[in-house]
This record gives structure tokens, C-alpha cells and sequence, in this order.
């Protein structure tokens, strides 16, 4: 008997120091009001992007639903119009791993919104597949359709200064690499569409958000624009739903224990976007709500500035 009261003490024990120890985030506490301001949200039918949005919309910001599905979009806008009580949360269609929607969405949102104060690039993808345009799925929407859309928007974040752009990366940045030959030859990041291919090519092109950013902000030094990016911590989502049924099955009961609501993984967004007196940190990259180091790689300004000239000839820029 107490040796069964001894393991489940232990077992509780490492539970709680596993949870608050690595999982648990940050929470951002601020009551900044946004009344007047628009933000877009790229991906924000749900998990991360939605919670994001429903959190902008309670401040008061006009909210564009940046999102590739109408039906779901609709549905995420009307939830959030109802719990917010804010009636200035619209859907826009934008499928990123089409570099011609991009451009038809700029083109729209330019036409029809005065203003643009947050660019909240959310939208991600781990899986396999090949964008309208030929290019690997997870380099084409993580980060060539943000690259794209950001360009095309950065002169009304400027007009509208400060203003910031915030990329949601991730942890595994730190994994990733960009082979430029393999990049020019196959459009992608990676060789095959394994589901090993599928996870290399997912972290490599969060390096590339990290990258992005870090180019960026030495672009627009001296600008009123900002820029960050961010790891959103271990997020309870959608992002697995490429994996097979039984790998879902094996993570599901970890995911419960474990993984952050999309709540928690808007936590550290919200930072970036929001947290005044960060101006100065533009281009880096923040985790539970503060700055942290990133890998190696992530660091290369030099590979930062090549992934921004090969970004700018594949998108036509
Ligand atoms: N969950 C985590 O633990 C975790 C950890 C680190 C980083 N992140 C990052 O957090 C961000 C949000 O991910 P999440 O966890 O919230 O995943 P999610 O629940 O799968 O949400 C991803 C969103 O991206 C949208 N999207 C996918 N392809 C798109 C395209 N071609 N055009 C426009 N939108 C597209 C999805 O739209 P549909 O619903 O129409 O597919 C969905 O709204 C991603 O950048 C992800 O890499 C997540």
C-alpha cells in the first residue's frame, strides 16, 4: 500500500515539475486597448491564430481573419463576434500556398482597409504536398506566402508606424537547414515526402521565419516598423492532422496531459505584438514571453541575407 501511495506521489511529482517546469508558458498580462487599430491574423479559423484574434478583438482592434477556408473562417469570425461583443472581426481569403491568392488578397485589403498597425504571420503547416506554384507545402505557406505578404503590406505598416510584424516560428528552428542548391533544383527544402521529410521540412522552414525576421528588421532600421518572432510553446492544435491514425492516437493522451491550450500558445504573439518597450529588440526571437537566444543557424546573417534575395526571385518580388 505504501509503496502504490509512493509511486503515484512520484508519479504526481514529476507530472507537476515536467508541466510547470517545460510546458507551462508565460502568461502576457497587459490591458493595452486597441480601439482604432487593425490587425491581420493569417490562419486564425483556429488553434493559435484564432485564440490570437479572439484576444485582439477584445482590446478593440479591427481584426481581419486571414484564412483559406470561407466556411471555417465565417464560423471563427461570428465566435468571436459573439464573445467579444466586437463587430469589427472580418474574414479575408487568403491561401498562401498560392503566391497568386497572396497577391489578389494584398490587392484587396490595400483597396479597402485605411489602415494596418499588426501582421501577425500565424498560418503553418507540417505535411506533405506541393503548393500551386510548385514549392515544398511547408517552405510555400510558412514562409514564402509570408514573405510575399509581408513585402506587399510593408509600405502601410510603415504609413501606419509604429506598427509590427510578428512570425510565428518554432522550437524547431533549431533543427533545421536550408540546402539552396536542393531549394533551386526541387522547390523545397528536402528530397522526399516521408514523414521524416515532412518534420525536416517543417523545421527548416521555421528557421526560415527566424531568418526572415532577422533580415527584415536590418531593412527597416530607422523605420517605425518592428519586427519578432517567436515560439508559441507546445500547443494542443490541429498542426498534426497530416499524421497518420494511429500516431494521433499515440500522442493524444500526452497532448492532453502535457500540451497548452491555443490560449497559452497565444501568450507569447500577444508579446510581440503588444508589450511596449521592445522596439529596440527587433528581429529577435522571443519564448514564454521573453527574449531567447536562437540556434546557430538562426543567427547567420549571411544566410538570412541569401534567403532573402532567393525569396525575392521566387516570389517575383
Ligand atoms: N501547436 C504547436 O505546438 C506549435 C509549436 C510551435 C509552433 N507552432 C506554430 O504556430 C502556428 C499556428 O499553428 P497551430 O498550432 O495553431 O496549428 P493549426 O491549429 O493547424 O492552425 C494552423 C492554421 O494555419 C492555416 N493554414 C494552413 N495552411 C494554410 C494556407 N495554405 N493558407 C492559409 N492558411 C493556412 C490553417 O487553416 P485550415 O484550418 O484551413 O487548414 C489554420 O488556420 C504555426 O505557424 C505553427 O507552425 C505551433
Amino acid at each position: 500500500m505504501s509503496l502504490l501511495l509512493c509511486l503515484v506521489a512520484g508519479a504526481v511529482s514529476f507530472y507537476v515539475i515536467l508541466y510547470y517546469g517545460v510546458f507551462r508558458g508565460a502568461r502576457y498580462s497587459s490591458s493595452v486597448k486597441l480601439k482604432g487599430k487593425t490587425a491581420i491574423v493569417t490562419g486564425s479559423n483556429t488553434g493559435i491564430g484564432k485564440a490570437t484574434a479572439l484576444d485582439l478583438a477584445r482590446r478593440g482592434a479591427r481584426v481581419i481573419l486571414a484564412c483559406r477556408n470561407k466556411e471555417k473562417a465565417e464560423t471563427a469570425a461570428y465566435d468571436i463576434r459573439r464573445e467579444t461583443g466586437n463587430n469589427q472581426v472580418v474574414f479575408m481569403q487568403l491561401d498562401l500556398a498560392s503566391l497568386k491568392s497572396v497577391r489578389s488578397f494584398a490587392e484587396n485589403f490595400l483597396k479597402t482597409e485605411p489602415r494596418l498597425d499588426l501582421l501577425i504571420n500565424n498560418a503553418g503547416v507540417m505535411g506533405p504536398g506541393q503548393t500551386e506554384d510548385g514549392f515544398g507545402m511547408a517552405f510555400g505557406v510558412n514562409h514564402l506566402g509570408h514573405f510575399l505578404l509581408t513585402n506587399l503590406l510593408l509600405e502601410r505598416l510603415q504609413k501606419c508606424g509604429p506598427s509590427r510584424v510578428v512570425n510565428v516560428s518554432a522550437l524547431l528552428h533549431r533543427l533545421g537547414s536550408i540546402d539552396f542548391p536542393l531549394l533551386a533544383s526541387k522547390k523545397d527544402l528536402v528530397s522526399g515526402q516521408s514523414t521524416w521529410h515532412n518534420f525536416q521540412a517543417y523545421s527548416s522552414s521555421k528557421l526560415c521565419n527566424v531568418l526572415f525576421t532577422r533580415e527584415l528588421a536590418n531593412r527597416l532600421e530607422g523605420t517605425s516598423v518592428t519586427c519578432y518572432s517567436l515560439h508559441p510553446g507546445v500547443i494542443y492544435t490541429e498542426l498534426c492532422r497530416s499524421m497518420s491514425l494511429w500516431q494521433q492516437l499515440l500522442l493524444s493522451p500526452f497532448a492532453k496531459l502535457f500540451f497548452l491550450d491555443p490560449e497559452g500558445g497565444s501568450q507569447t504573439t500577444l508579446h510581440c505584438a503588444l508589450q511596449e518597450g521592445i522596439e529596440p529588440l527587433s528581429g529577435r526571437y522571443f519564448s514564454s514571453c521573453a527574449l531567447q537566444q536562437v540556434g546557430t543557424r538562426g543567427r547567420d546573417d549571411a544566410l538570412a541575407k541569401k534567403l532573402w534575395e532567393v525569396s525575392e526571385r521566387l516570389t517575383g518580388l
